[in-house]
């Protein structure tokens, strides 16, 4: 299984799925970042993964760094393609071309606190349960079917760092259970329903 990762950050999610999957038959053919100088690829690069970056500013509109991240991306030939904390959107050409094949994951529980913000917006909410969810990517900002969701309890006082952290750890080990999963099983999808698919135990 061909794994494409993308990511805009430190890249912790993607550590972990560099070393969860060690051993397995998921090969990681490239980590990209519309940053050049994210931390990810750096970590990416002293795991001896290619690297790729393309920054939206660099191109004469949105469409065509969409359509060059696209191509970029196809050279690869990805099976799969995880957004790990890429923090843009993707174009319309990008999931027109990998539609079904790209997961994300997201901070809070769709389809509450979609977008940037999700555990800060959460928290400025009021909430007392958010959490995480792994889902597939569409057309829409974290609107794709949802594939698995964890609950996160809300301490009184957290504060956006500490609870980040604490969801941040069950994506790791969520995402990299997933991914295993799909090196032989497959997800059943039909309309917003994703099934097949059984998460690790909390
Ligand atoms: C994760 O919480 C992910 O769900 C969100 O961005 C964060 C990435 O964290 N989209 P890191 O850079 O991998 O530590």
């Amino acid at each position: 299984m061909r794994l494409l990762l993308l990511a805009s950050g430190t890249g912790s999610l993607v550590q972990a799925v560099i070393d969860g999957l060690a051993n397995t038959g998921v090969e990681i053919v490239a980590v990209g970042s519309d940053l050049a100088d994210a931390p990810v690829l750096d970590r990416a690069r002293a795991a001896d993964i290619e690297v790729f970056s393309a920054h939206p500013r660099d191109y004469a509109d949105r469409a065509a760094w969409d359509q060059a991240f696209t191509e970029t991306v196809a050279g690869y030939s990805p099976d799969w393609i995880v957004s790990a904390g890429f923090m843009r959107i993707l174009g319309a050409s990008f999931v027109s071309r990998f539609g079904g094949r790209i997961i994300n994951t997201h901070p809070a529980l769709l389809p509450a606190f979609p977008g940037a913000h999700g555990v800060r917006d959460a928290l400025d909410y009021g909430a007392k349960v958010t959490g995480t969810t792994i889902h597939l990517v569409d057309e829409g900002v974290d609107t794709g079917p949802i594939i698995a969701q964890f609950p996160v309890v809300i301490e009184p006082n957290e504060t956006e760092t500490v609870l980040h952290e604490r969801i941040k750890a069950i994506e790791r080990r969520e995402l990299v259970h997933l991914l295993r999963f799909l090196e032989h099983g497959t997800l059943e999808v039909s309309g917003r329903h994703v099934s097949g698919y059984t998460p690790s135990a909390p």
